[in-house]
């Protein structure tokens, strides 16, 4: 394609985008296809020859978009918001027409300096502890991933990466960690039977007695404890694990204490929400995603550590052919983290940090956490209803209970009344198991969502268990 072209095809993008963006809503919000449905209209062998661009765009249209689940959708209430914004959409547009490896200082110096830039601003917005340095990874699942190797590299004085693993290292976290957290030892080499689920309490927070607890049983049984994973906001319940608590133990110890905010860390920002972050002080690493409710494309991670020597030295090669001339004056971010090659992922961060401001993104957060009050109330309202965690943020967890079932036949019953709610697809709800109960999670975190769209979801609900009665 010459660039005439691409100017042509580029405004019909945009174009599109827009359109897309304004329409979203007439979409169903769960892709309607089977397994296989769009495979099958696509041919089994590459085009011997290329393509006009207008066929190519025709087909996107006509067999991709079927195949697409709307996470802009303002019906969208499953698992968690992954936000996108127009100002962040222009961002990854300008960072795919730059087409920068960004992977050490040299090959984009203004790359790398945003980076460290926005990692400032946001580790002030967030209030944490300004000695921290933080990098944009892909995921969080790559951050804990990071802070796993960096805890055992720490544990074992680097041997690991020298002569292998040894076997007895073990990992904490509570029966609500994310299965990051699992994936993240799998894969550093501790191994499942060395992950240890500590129980959590009433409002699904990990109990840090049965951590110590645990901890010293381990010791006594000749086990390294190595790494605990806190999770502020978890993924079933957005429940906060006591990080004071957690902090001083670790602290007391020597364990690295690794925190995953991936979805409520954005709400540290809020002044009236930063009692849920206390003790962050005794923290050795810290994730959280603007590629979740911070308006921000996927994918957008922002990882903190207290000490970037101890994770550039568990994760740094040194190759001839990647030195350069001001290693020693600058940051190479490719010791930061898994890969090699990174993406300009700052640019969009920036864009949006600038244009909505502190203000701008505090108000944003505040609307979907006076929705999510605003449902709550609604099911506290309703007899048939039960709020089954706290909602501290977005996240309302919730089940049928009309007091007259068996748990089976209740959990029988939430089941079905999700499948019908989707079906309705006109908003897109996602369960988890708390307590083993079968229970509906309504996150409410996209950007587009207003009063509207929650009352039509509860009236959904409320229509499809009313249907569902004798
Ligand atoms: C608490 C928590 N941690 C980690 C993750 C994984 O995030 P990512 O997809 O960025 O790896 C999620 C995803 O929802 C999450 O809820």
């Amino acid at each position: 394609m010459n660039l005439d072209d691409f100017r042509k095809n580029g405004y019909a993008v945009v174009d599109w985008i827009c359109d897309y963006l304004e329409q979203v809503e007439k979409y169903p919000v769960k892709a309607r296809v089977k397994p296989g449905d769009i495979k099958k209209q696509l041919p089994g062998t590459p085009p011997a020859r290329g393509e006009e661009m207008d066929t190519i765009f025709q087909d996107f249209k006509d067999i991709i978009i079927p195949g697409i689940t709307h996470w802009q959708h303002p019906g969208w209430f499953a698992y968690f918001p992954a936000n996108n914004s127009p100002e962040s959409i222009l961002a990854e547009f300008l960072t795919a027409g730059l087409g920068a490896q960004c992977m050490v200082w040299a090959t984009s110096p203004a790359a790398t300096e945003l980076e460290e830039v926005v990692a400032g601003w946001m580790r002030q917005m967030l209030g944490l502890p300004p000695e921290w340095s933080g990098v944009i990874q892909d995921t969080a699942s790559s951050a804990t991933l990071c802070a796993l190797i960096t805890a055992r590299e720490k544990a074992t004085d680097f041997k690991v990466n020298e002569q292998g693993m040894e076997k007895n290292l073990t990992v904490y976290v509570s029966h609500e960690a994310h299965s990051s957290a699992e994936k993240g030892a799998k894969i550093a080499g501790f191994g499942r039977e060395n992950i240890r689920y500590i129980p959590t309490d009433e409002k699904f927070a990990l109990q840090a007695e049965e951590l110590e607890r645990q901890i010293v049983e381990d010791k006594a049984r000749g086990f390294i404890p190595t790494a605990v994973i806190a999770t502020l906001g978890t993924t079933s319940s957005g429940a906060f694990d006591p990080v004071p608590d957690i902090g001083k133990i670790c602290q007391r110890r020597k364990i690295w204490l690794h925190v995953d905010a991936a979805y409520a860390g954005p709400a540290a920002i809020l002044p009236e929400k930063r009692h849920l972050f206390q003790g962050l002080e005794n923290v050795d690493s810290f994730v959280f995603n603007p590629h979740k409710w911070l308006l921000t494309n996927f994918d957008c991670s922002l990882y903190y550590v207290r000490d970037p020597e101890l994770l550039t030295r568990s994760l740094a090669v040194d190759p001839e052919y990647l030195k350069t001339a001001h290693d020693k004056e600058v940051k190479n971010y490719r010791d930061w983290g898994i890969q090699l090659g990174r993406r300009f992922r700052a640019l969009k961060l920036w864009f949006v940090l600038r244009s909505y401001g502190v203000k701008g993104l505090q108000e944003f957060l505040r609307k979907h956490i006076s929705l999510a009050e605003f449902f709550k109330n609604l099911i506290a309202e309703e007899d048939n209803f039960e709020l089954v965690a706290p909602a501290e943020l977005g996240l309302v967890c919730f089940r049928f209970n009309d007091g007259q079932k068996e748990s089976l036949e209740l959990d029988e019953f939430n089941q079905e009344l999700l499948q019908r709610i989707n079906g309705r697809e006109e908003v897109f709800l996602t369960h988890t198991l708390l307590r083993d109960n079968f229970t509906l999670r309504m996150a409410i975190g996209q950007r587009t969502t207003e009063e509207k769209h929650v009352t039509r979801a509860w009236e959904i609900i409320k229509e499809e268990a009313q249907k569902m009665q004798p």
